[in-house]
């Protein structure tokens, strides 16, 4: 079983680019199934939900090209299957995804109900419920979902809350339709953006991503195209706070500063100089730190995705910050963990009290791919050794994690 080894070697130092994202990447790659032509997608990072989303394309029939480390080639126009393996479906939730494209482009598709990190119940009751409001018959059989359409036909669809995975699936599904589709309550995030602009560059007719309330008019066909994918919000976030986790100064390069704003608001309230110069933000802290109070919300509220790293950062600053979860209903595993580590947390439901003390390194267990970042922050400032178990989780969503904290002076090994 391989293990983060974390060590605190001080403050951080240095510059690090940050990759393409993971959010953007994967529902971009499930759309190129909807293309009758070849799309080049560049900045796809190199992470294991990305290698298990290509096997899905490839077994549904793909053609995926690598062309250099970040950039790869899809055809997707001899599409001969419509049913995504179990095996690779259920290790991440984004494989659900490739409804959208395939039921609107060939009228069927069979899925598993979707795997990912253990963080709530997860269900795709939206998705499914947008699917049928489009004129398609779903059932649910098995532990597959199954969805079947002569035609889609465009619709008004209110999301009762507004998830990125069901305005992607449903935006995807819509674009072929026919008449126009609107979703109302949509969800905001950068991704959504991304996704769109990818849409039309191959065609589509879509426009109010950002707000919430998508307009899509549906087109015969899309072609294919080259994008590039949006830099990481998560990933940058994560090396914000590992810089101010050692106290250090790290500049993150390739990054879009509008949408780190639900970030480093915060972060500066806390005490941390987030200094923003184009594509680029530095980040540092002169001064001690203060607690603070934190709520996840949809974009452009705190990112549930930083929730963990934050627990991290602030349970380590003196006084009392109170983190209340919104967003999924179990996402505080990595409490435990870190109480592991002497910090002092209480959870009662969805909120978890913090008082700051300093930590020491122990073995603990990465739950969740946000999680097991979380605790190798918490061991970059930790008294001792901290043995990060449950590498694989990091692996889904953090290119070369380990050696990128590397490069800035930490002290971690991947063994
Ligand atoms: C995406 C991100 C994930 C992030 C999350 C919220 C990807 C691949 N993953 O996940 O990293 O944490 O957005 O920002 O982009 N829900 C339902 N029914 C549904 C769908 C969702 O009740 O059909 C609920 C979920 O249980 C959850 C909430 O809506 O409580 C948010 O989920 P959603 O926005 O769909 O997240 P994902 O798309 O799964």
């Amino acid at each position: 079983m391989s293990k983060y080894i974390v060590k605190n070697n001080g403050a951080l130092h240095g510059t690090v680019r940050i990759s393409g994202a993971k959010n953007a990447a994967l529902p971009i790659m499930a759309a190129a199934l909807l293309s009758d032509g070849v799309c080049v997608l560049d900045d796809i990072p190199d992470l294991r939900d990305v290698s298990n989303m290509i096997d899905i394309i490839n077994h549904l029939g793909g053609s995926v090209k690598q062309l250099h480390k970040n950039s790869y080639e899809f055809f997707c126009g001899n599409i001969n299957d419509f049913s995504a393996p179990y095996e690779t479906a259920n290790k991440l939730r984004a494989s659900f995804l490739v409804m959208g494209p395939l039921i609107a482009k060939y009228g069927y598709t069979k899925i598993p109900l979707p795997g990912g990190c253990p963080i709530g119940s997860r269900p795709v009751d939206l998705h499914l419920k947008g699917f049928a409001a489009l004129g398609a018959d779903v059932s649910l059989e098995h532990g597959y979902a199954e969805v079947k359409a002569k035609r889609l036909h465009g619709a008004n669809i209110y999301l009762d809350f507004p998830s990125v995975g069901a305005t992607e699936n449903i935006m995807m599904a819509a674009c072929l339709a026919d008449g126009q589709t609107v979703i109302a309550n949509s969800a905001v995030e950068p991704e959504i953006v991304d996704l769109a602009n990818f849409l039309n560059l191959m065609g589509a007719e879509i426009t109010g991503a950002g707000t919430d309330s998508i307009k899509i008019s549906g087109v015969k066909s899309l072609l294919g195209g080259n994008y590039t994918i949006i830099p990481d919000r998560i990933e940058a976030g994560t090396f914000m706070i590992a810089a101010a986790i050692t106290g250090g100064k790290v500049r993150l390069e390739n990054v879009v500063c509008d949408h780190l704003k639900p970030l480093s608001a915060k972060l500066r309230e806390i005490g941390i100089k987030a200094e923003e110069g184009g594509s680029s933000v530095t980040v540092s802290c002169e001064n001690p730190l203060h607690s603070c109070d934190i709520k996840t919300l949809p974009f452009p509220g705190f990112p549930t995705d930083m929730q963990a790293q934050l627990c991290a950062l602030m349970s380590t600053v003196s006084g009392t910050s109170i983190i209340t979860e919104t967003v999924f209903e179990n996402r505080f595993m990595h409490i435990g963990e870190l109480q592991r580590m002497g910090a002092k947390i209480k959870l009662d439901g969805r909120t978890a009290v913090i008082d700051g003390t300093s930590l020491t390194g122990a073995e603990v267990r990465a739950t969740d791919l946000r999680a097991g970042a979380a605790l190798c922050l918490a061991g970059l400032c930790a008294d001792g050794v901290t043995s990060v178990s449950g590498t694989e989780y990091v692996e889904r969503g953090y290119e070369d994690f380990a050696g990128k904290l590397t490069s800035l002076g930490a002290d971690i090994q991947l063994t």
